[in-house]
């Protein structure tokens, strides 16, 4: 029996698992680690630390399961989207990760729309500061010596690949973050290179995620105690392998994701881009197959904020601000702790709560960061509406989902139908996996990347939906008065 391996790098900590043939997961492990934010706007990483991250799962998976770890036929690579990681002619790291989560590039973000001024319909999307073009921008305008030394430039999860495999690569669905992969062709674009100062010779090789990008070099084998005849499959962006992992993979197969940041993805059939309320119209990770995208920079994160600066556990705190619920009470939080993409596209916004008195509370507080977040996710609904993708219903993923308070809060604001599936906190690593799966097998994509049994579903109450939605008519009123004293 053949097993897998489906690696997430993510920002707070690489996760990976181990898979049967038919996708079961038999294990997992995760390790994790800090973002470095040497000035305001900046969030770095150093990619030798998802290496020897993902070294640990893969040692402590291996302890626990000797039997099925020789039987380890191909791995799955997935990871946060948008890092510039920029290698010399060594492949050496030539500057720390520049993050998806990264506003510094903001002013090269104008210039890049300015220059190039069709990006919104080439890329999927206009540029924003989190993005990887904007920030060889500003590597270039900044650290001339930096930018002299880049050979190639690679995603984050493809680091990993390099230290598996040695191969220089990428996948579409990843590529598309870059801003320099034309959706509609899915290759390259080479006037969005040009525009950064580059070439398609600093670009990785491109292929699909379910396609294979090589094998393990024999040290690696050895180290991991592996075959040399394990593949690595070209993987996705962890949006699209949150896709893959839930089955949202055919036209119109939607979910929401709820980790350290936030997303609504709907799978789509052909590439349609509309570029006027920054919906990602990014490539998926299986061939012939696109996606319709709204973003958060803000997803569960201002809610660990709230823990740690309270020293409260989430679970305390999500307890007790459902135990004193109240849609009344008119407290706003607003999100935007890390700026935002969708659909203000402002890497200035920052967080503030609005409406406290003398009465409020702790859990009032918490019940205003909840609402904040669904509020946020309605804005990107609304922003999907008007690139005309409407939603009847949403699947689940992400750590932020296992609460059922907050699923149900989502489901009334949104007014639409949630789903949560088993196993929904293992999000993306499952779709990587399963991207090894159609990698090593002539499996059919539907027979691997079925929907996951429902856990139960959460249905609209129209009552809470329509004061919800006379509060986001306020939330939007506060972020337009708010909006001035940003940056
Ligand atoms: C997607 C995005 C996030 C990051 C971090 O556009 O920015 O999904 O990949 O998770």
């Amino acid at each position: 029996m053949n097993t897998y391996l489906g690696i997430d790098i993510g920002t707070s900590a690489v996760k990976v698992l181990l898979v049967s043939g038919d996708g079961t997961v038999l294990d997992s492990r995760s390790a994790s680690y800090g973002t470095d934010s040497p000035q305001a706007l900046w969030n770095e990483q150093n990619p030798s630390i998802w290496w020897h991250s993902t070294l640990t799962c893969f040692d402590a998976l291996r302890e626990r399961n000797e039997t099925l770890w020789q039987h380890v036929a191909a791995i799955g690579l997935s990871g946060q989207m948008h890092g510039a990681v920029c290698l010399d002619s060594n492949q050496e790291p030539v500057y720390p990760a520049i993050l998806w989560n990264d506003g510094r590039a903001h002013k090269e973000s104008a210039d890049l729309n300015r220059l190039c001024p069709d990006i919104g319909y080439r890329a999927g999307v206009p540029a924003m500061p989190g993005f990887t073009a904007p920030k060889l921008l500003w590597l270039h305008d900044n650290e001339p010596d930096i930018f002299a030394r880049i050979d190639k430039i690679i995603l984050p999860k493809d680091y990993v690949r390099l230290m598996l495999t040695g191969a220089c690569c990428t996948d579409v669905s990843d590529a598309a973050g870059t801003l320099w992969l034309n959706e509609a062709a899915r290759d390259w674009d080479d006037d969005l290179l040009s525009a950064c100062h580059l070439t398609r010779d600093h670009m990785p090789t491109l292929i699909e995620g379910n396609q294979i990008s090589g094998s393990l070099l024999p040290d690696i084998a050895k180290r991991l105690m592996l075959s040399t005849d394990v593949i690595v499959a070209g993987g996705a962006g962890d949006a699209s392998a949150g896709g893959i992992g839930i089955g949202a993979v055919n036209e119109g197969d939607a979910f929401l994701s709820l980790g350290t940041s936030g997303q609504i993805f709907v799978a789509k059939a052909q590439h349609s881009a509309n570029p006027q309320g920054y919906i990602h119209a990014f490539a998926h990770a299986l061939p012939d197959r696109w996606c319709h995208m709204a973003c958060l920079l803000n997803g569960a994160s201002p809610l660990l904020w709230f823990s740690s600066i309270t020293s409260m556990s989430i679970e305390q705190l999500l307890g007790e601000a459902e135990a004193t619920d109240d849609l009344h009470r008119p407290v706003f939080f607003m999100p935007y702790l890390n700026g935002e993409r969708t659909p203000h596209n402002n890497p200035f916004a920052t967080g503030s709560f609005e409406g406290l008195t003398a009465h409020t509370s702790r859990n009032h507080m918490t019940q205003a960061i909840l609402e904040g977040i669904a509020f946020s996710f309605r804005d990107c609904l609304l922003a999907l509406e008007n690139a005309n993708t409407h939603l009847s219903s949403l699947g689940a993923i992400g750590g932020g989902v296992k609460n059922d308070y907050w699923l149900q809060m989502l489901a009334d604001v949104l007014n639409l139908v949630i789903h949560k599936y088993d196993g929904a906190e293992t999000g993306p690593a499952l779709g990587a996996a399963r991207l090894a799966i159609l990698s090593h097998t002539t499996h059919s994509i539907d027979t691997v990347c079925p929907s996951p049994a429902i856990e139960r579903t959460f249905t609209p109450n129209a009552k809470r939906h329509q004061l919800y939605a006379e509060k986001h008519t306020k939330f939007t009123a506060l972020f337009t008065a708010l909006a001035p004293t940003y940056g």
